[in-house]
């Protein structure tokens, strides 16, 4: 039963055929594309967390994740080329390993998606309430106004992230009312996040004091089970700045020469973030520092807990890196650089809502084909007849993933996305296996090479990051997969197209809905 109602292929193929959308994107806007969905709140605030994990081993922690995030996506790029539909994951576990497993994809693609909207909510509001209330306007929100109960280095005992909710919001009327990302628009926000930060590394690093990087490996490589600290730890919480990649993929149908293009989207704009993270994370921590702040038996707080708070109301605390709301624009300030500190911090306020909405949409649209395939309501898949947008399933998404941003920590947030974002990610590289198996003759406009290597490493690299996790993040995917699986066997499975012998349904054309980027 596990593996039983796989959807077939051609019908897959079909629906892609008959969207045939305008293919416009070349390797570069593509690139652009990745890299608009990847760079935020990760290397922008997550930054600090990492650096109480792993201290310098930060570094490390940055090219580990970035290794496990290439080879995923040379998994993507095949199957992304190949099956170029909306739903990227969930779509293709459908095709090969069956309803049930796609459910859970998509499902966990709800962690990936809105959980880390609700993420990169909270990161926008550190810098908004930092860098452009308090320090341009002078207007400083009280406490309990900024953070949720548990919010990182603010002080225990916020009440609501009211920035948070609010952008939240905002960004889901933008959708609801059909706001897309231009390609134009998207490149000049590229543009505003990679001149923030080499702007930040041109500032930091002749700062840089290789006494700063010893120890190099505080917390040492690995943590213990669940504790989520050590190089390995803070690989699997700053993986956070790599997630949103995937998206590329779902833009594979409007790209010119995808065998060529796609690929170099997903590797291109991977390695750039990889390079640039590791350098930015040098500039910082050879700056400033990047100590962690220990605990009892040497083992640093947890990134996020109530007892790193109260460490970081200490005034011998209170300026180190790993206490900061905004990193970055922190790190400036310290080196004597406040002003561009500040604009360091506009760059963040302008962009982030940009990877918000493009996390937003890629979950309204992921609900969509779900709620197309039968397995969600069809009321939830209803599209607004003046704006063209899936107005009830974007209303409904907007409010949870404001909701978890106004009470959750950023680093709690950013750990559940991670592991849902796992999942997907290796349920993509066994995809991949078995369609070698299963549709060998299929054309394949792109090749994993060594796929018998690279796909099984994904696996292994995704269950590793995952285990490293903090422990709660890791409960966290079973009882919502728990959870899903309840709602499967109670209402989807008897309601689902595919079950009931019915397999072409809408495509996003048929209700004239735009793609994630526009020309
Ligand atoms: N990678 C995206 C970020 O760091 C989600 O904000």
């Amino acid at each position: 039963m596990i593996f039983g109602r796989v959807k077939p292929l051609e019908a897959i193929l079909a629906t892609a055929q008959k969207k045939s959308l305008h293919r416009s994107l070349g390797a570069f806007q593509l690139m652009l594309f990745g890299i608009g969905c990847v760079i935020g709140t990760g290397i922008f605030v997550l930054t600090a967390s990492g650096a109480q994990k792993a201290g310098p081993g930060l570094m490390l922690a940055f090219a580990i994740a970035g290794a496990i995030c290439i080879i995923a996506a040379l998994c993507y790029a095949e199957i992304a080329a190949m099956v170029p539909v909306a739903g990227s994951a969930y779509t293709y576990t459908y095709a090969t390993m069956g309803e049930l497993l796609a459910w859970t994809v998509g499902w966990a693609l709800v962690l990936e998606y809105a959980v880390a909207a609700s993420a990169v909510s909270v990161g926008w509001s550190g810098y908004f309430t930092g860098s452009i209330l308090d320090k341009t306007f002078g207007i400083h929100l009280p406490a309990w106004l900024t953070a949720g109960p548990l919010a990182l280095g603010g002080a225990p005992g916020g009440l609501i992230n009211l920035p948070a909710f609010i952008i939240a919001m905002l960004v889901t009327w933008l959708l609801m009312v059909g706001t897309t990302e231009s390609a134009r628009v998207n490149a000049a926000l590229v543009a505003i996040k990679v001149t923030a930060l080499t702007a930040f590394i041109v500032l930091t690093v002749p700062h840089i004091d290789a006494a700063k990087f010893n120890p190099f490996l505080p917390a040492g490589v690995f943590g213990s089970l669940g504790s989520g600290v050590g190089a390995v730890g803070a690989a699997a919480t700053i993986f956070f700045a790599y997630v949103g990649f995937d998206a590329v993929s779902t833009a594979a149908e409007e790209t010119k020469n995808p065998q060529r293009n796609v690929p170099i989207g997903l590797i291109g704009s991977l390695l750039f973030c990889t390079i640039f993270y590791i350098i930015v994370a040098a500039g910082a921590i050879g700056s400033i520092g990047g100590q962690p702040i220990m605990g009892p038996g040497g083992v640093p707080f947890p990134a996020g807990s109530e007892e790193l708070a109260r460490q970081c109301a200490l005034p011998q605390f209170k300026d180190m890196l790993v206490c900061s709301n905004e990193a970055l624009a922190h790190v400036l300030r310290e080196i004597g650089y406040s002003t561009v500190g500040n604009l360091l911090g506009y760059a963040a306020g302008i962009a982030l809502p940009s990877v918000i909405l493009i996390l937003m949409f890629g979950q309204t649209r992921i609900f969509f084909v779900m709620a197309r395939d039968g397995l969600l309501p069809e009321a939830l898949a209803k599209v607004h007849p003046k704006w063209k947008t899936p107005y009830v399933v974007t209303a409904i998404t907007g409010l949870a993933v404001a909701i978890a941003a106004a009470f959750l920590p950023v680093g709690q947030l950013a750990d559940i996305a991670n592991a849902g974002t796992l999942y997907a990610f290796m349920m993509v590289a066994i995809a991949v296996l078995i369609l070698r198996r299963t549709a060998p003759d299929q054309p394949r406009a792109f090749r994993t090479p060594l796929v018998w290597v690279i796909a099984p490493l994904t696996v292994v690299g995704c269950i590793f990051l995952f285990v490293n996790l903090p422990a709660a993040a890791m409960l966290v995917l079973p009882i919502w997969g728990l959870l899903g699986l309840v709602i499967y066997f109670g209402y989807s499975r008897s309601r689902s197209y595919l079950g009931r012998g019915i397999v072409e349904r809408l495509s996003f054309d048929d209700e004239g809905l735009d793609s994630p980027i526009r020309d």
